[in-house]
């Protein structure tokens, strides 16, 4: 089987891919992991057992991260780097973490940052195009440009709503359409990993947050939706919910409300708040061949606040 410039063999019930004619795969170390991975993933054990080690690997996958300029998408560039990918950030900021900067030299893969917003369809395409200049094949999609706010839902008002629908539901809906169109046009195959939330399913304590909870519901059913229709293809979508995580997002809340700090470290069962070093193991997995099974499922990263809380007085 193969399309330009790869060629793919169906092993123990999945598609291998290799790619001759990317520029990317002239890089000394991709190819060393890329030959490695493949001479481990070839060992069987106990008939069909494979090697688990190599199957997280991500060397040579094209993964677009959207709200990658900081916080939980940037701990999800950066990982994705140093597993192999190569990465396209798009994101409304200017510009990205000053970590980005060394990211490429430092796990020799390609980085990209392409300022835009989510809510422009306009410009999600000019983005979209932007990065199949720099990409041959698109691999993985993690979108995790998200806002949030909060106030009593009574008192909500219809700007600051629709505004966050807008980033938050339309925004990932409209960049998860992008990358499925093209998976699909690549002959099928591919991860999509939504970052939803532990707010998708349940109300944090100590906040009103209707509108996110409301849009982080919608995330993760879309989700849920697109992964049957998009099964077929071989191209697998999953979603990703943290919970408490200690990032920019949670500023002002701390600020608001000091005593909140306190409430993030007790409610969760594991009784602390969560760290993005917490999540970048999930959202790996689900780009990866580690997953090839798994599609259409919520991974819950929220020390257990998603099932309930711990008595906090
Ligand atoms: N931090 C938490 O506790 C927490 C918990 C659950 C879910 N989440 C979700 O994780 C995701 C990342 O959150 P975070 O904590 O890293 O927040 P963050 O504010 O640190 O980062 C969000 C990023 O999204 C970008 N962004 C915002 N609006 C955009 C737009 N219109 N177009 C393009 N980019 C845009 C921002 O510039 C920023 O780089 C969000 O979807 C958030 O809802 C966060």
């Amino acid at each position: 089987m193969s399309f330009i410039g790869i060629s793919a063999s169906f092993r123990g019930g999945r598609v291998v891919t290799r790619r001759a004619c990317n520029p990317v795969y002239s890089l000394r170390g991709s190819l060393l992991r890329q030959a490695r991975t493949f001479s481990e993933e070839q060992k069987t054990y106990d008939g069909d057992l494979r090697p688990i080690k190599g199957r997280f690997d991500l060397s040579g996958k094209n993964i677009i991260v959207t709200g990658g300029a900081r916080g939980i998408g940037y701990s999800a560039v950066r990982a994705i780097a140093e597993m192999g990918g190569n990465v396209c950030v798009w994101d409304v900021a200017s510009k990205p973490v000053a970590d980005f900067a060394s990211l490429a030299d430092e796990f020799n893969v390609k980085t990209e940052y392409i300022q835009t917003d989510v809510t422009n369809p306009e410009g999600l395409n000019g983005a979209f195009n932007q990065t199949m200049t720099h990409f041959d094949r698109l691999d993985g999609c993690v979108t995790a440009a998200g806002v949030v706010i909060e106030g009593p839902f009574v008192d909500c008002e219809y700007k600051p709503v629709a505004k966050l629908l807008d980033v938050n539901v339309l925004g990932t809906f409209l960049t998860a359409q992008l990358a499925a169109r093209q998976m699909q046009k690549q002959g099928g195959g591919g991860s999509i990993v939504l970052i939803a939330s532990v707010s998708a399913t349940t109300k944090t304590p100590g906040h009103q947050l209707s509108p996110y909870n409301a849009s982080k519901a919608a995330v993760r059913m879309l989700g849920q939706a697109i992964s049957i229709e998009l099964g077929p293809d071989q191209i697998r979508v999953n979603c990703v919910s943290p919970g408490y995580t200690d990032t920019e997002l949670l500023t002002p809340f701390k600020e608001q409300q000091p005593q909140r700090v306190d409430l993030m470290n007790k409610a969760p069962p594991l009784e602390r708040i969560g760290n993005r070093n917490d999540l970048t193991p999930a959202i790996v997995y689900l780009l990866s061949e580690a997953s090839s099974y798994t599609t259409g499922t919520d991974i819950q990263v929220s020390g257990g606040l998603h099932v309930g809380r711990v008595d906090v007085e």
